[in-house]
């Protein structure tokens, strides 16, 4: 169908990134001939609609083909454009339909502006595509969105703007997902659809961004520090060292005589928030319940690197966790926050109790509806570079992952040894940084479990 030629008519731009691959089977004389101009510069869809009749379907369907490879963008106009849209993903359609210049609409509660590769780009997890901001007047045009505005009303305080470059702007900010039509009441269908209306900005962004097929950014293990910065060791090195306190190993043929079968633990484990005040766990059981459940078995050296085994997976065998205790009451343990160096199998003092340890007991006292307040409190923390080093776009989500793991070895141990255990969401890594002495970003609370003698 043949576009009206109008002034400020998009135009498409060939990327740099194109290669000889995304133009291979594009060999018709008008794709050909396309592609020479698209290789000189920006071209408008009104130039491409001088084309005649008989070449206008070969080249929008060269268009096509160059949109679906990613090889051009899409801009609100020729000259001096504020917005281009490129895709995210190999093998999307190309939408050049016409939009209205009316309705009502406001920034997507999901779309984000962030630089990338030095230039601004505005972006949601709910797109195929992204908008890279050309000029500051993008920065204008994105704020006339700020609160749901009737198409008209955004446009008075988008003056400059013609009809058709206006209603081309529109077209790319809806495409992208950047800005929502909403109803009289300013809803949207990011407010009213259950399915959108429970996903939180970054929790959506997180999974859109770790996951494959809504962008072909890097993702998984790529090294991407490798030769640039130092790699996260094995085992951390330990500042508390000269304070260790000496674990019981225990016995592995006594505990295979007397543990329950495997499953009995799998079908009689249960998150038990009672603890018998009268009795707490012991330093030996402590000792126990740490070697069986976190303690590194082995070291070994490959061309990647020192690894090691510990009794958990771990994705990449990366084994960036470590366990610290907040000791409240523990039969031959001195109240206070300890490093379990899963190494050496030894508790370190960290800091005797003060408000931030008990402040830690409480925090997991409320997160277990306050029906416990832990004998023992574990806290995973992460060495985040471990992983991060390595890995692209999912590092986090492999950290959250080999947290879990963690969580049901520590819970099947205490099952095992007939120990009261229970997974905490919550916890306050800021506190945890101040106890442990850490850098924010480099080793940080992730998940938090307690222990104790079942009441
Ligand atoms: C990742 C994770 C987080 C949890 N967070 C909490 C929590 O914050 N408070 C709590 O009381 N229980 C928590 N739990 C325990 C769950 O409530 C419990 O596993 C679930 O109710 C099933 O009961 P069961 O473990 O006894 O089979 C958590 C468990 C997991 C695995």
């Amino acid at each position: 169908m043949r576009r009206r030629a109008v002034d400020d008519s998009m135009a498409v731009c060939l990327l740099a990134r194109t290669t000889p691959a995304d133009v291979l089977n594009l060999t018709g004389p008008t794709a050909t001939g396309l592609l020479t101009r698209l290789a000189a510069g920006p071209l408008s869809l009104s130039d491409i609609d001088t084309l005649p009749d008989n070449q206008l379907p070969e080249a929008y369907f060269s268009l096509q083909t160059l949109w679906g490879r990613r090889a051009i963008e899409l801009r609100d106009r020729m000259h001096d454009p504020l917005l281009a849209l490129t895709a995210t993903v190999t093998g999307q359609a190309l939408d050049l339909a016409a939009v209205t210049s009316g309705g009502r609409w406001k920034l997507s509660r999901f779309a984000y502006v962030h630089r990338d590769d030095g230039a601004l780009q505005v972006e949601s997890p709910r797109a195929f595509s992204l908008v890279r901001l050309l000029s500051p007047g993008a920065m204008s045009l994105l704020a006339c969105f700020d609160q749901p505005v009737d198409s008209a009303a955004a446009r008075e305080r988008f003056k400059e703007s013609s009809e058709a470059h206006w209603k081309n702007a529109l077209h790319l900010l809806r495409a992208a997902a950047v800005i929502v039509e909403c109803n009289e009441e300013g809803d949207s269908n990011e407010d009213l659809q259950p399915d959108l209306l429970q996903w939180s900005f970054h929790d959506l962004l997180f999974h859109h961004r770790s996951r494959q097929g809504r962008h072909e950014l890097p993702l998984g293990a790529d090294f991407r520090f490798r030769g640039k910065l130092a790699h996260e060791p094995v085992v951390k090195t330990n500042p508390w060292r000269a304070r260790a306190i000496v674990l019981d190993k225990p016995d592995p043929a006594s505990v295979a005589m007397r543990d329950p079968n495997f499953t009995q633990v799998l079908e009689t484990r249960r998150s038990i928030r009672a603890h018998n005040a009268l009795y707490p766990i012991t330093r030996q059981q402590l000792g126990e319940f740490l070697f069986r459940s976190g303690r590194v078995r082995y070291r070994f050296h490959t061309e990647l690197g020192e690894f090691s085994s510990r009794p958990y997976p771990s994705g990449g065998a990366s084994y960036e966790l470590e366990l610290y205790l907040t000791i409240n009451q523990c039969q031959g343990l001195e109240r206070g926050f300890y490093y379990y160096d899963a190494q050496e199998h030894t508790l370190c003092l960290v800091e005797h109790a003060n408000a931030d340890t008990e402040e830690l007991l409480n925090e997991a006292w409320v997160s277990a509806a306050k029906l416990c307040r832990p004998q023992v409190l574990i806290t995973i923390a992460s060495r985040f570079h471990r992983v991060n080093w390595k890995y692209s776009g999912m590092a986090y989500a492999a950290q959250l992952k080999n947290t879990g793991v963690l969580y049901q070895t520590l819970y099947l141990v205490a099952t095992a040894m007939n120990l009261a255990g229970c997974g905490l969401g919550l916890g306050n890594t800021e506190r945890f940084c101040r106890l442990a002495k850490t850098n924010y970003y480099e080793e940080g609370s992730v998940g938090e479990f307690m222990l104790g003698n079942p009441a």
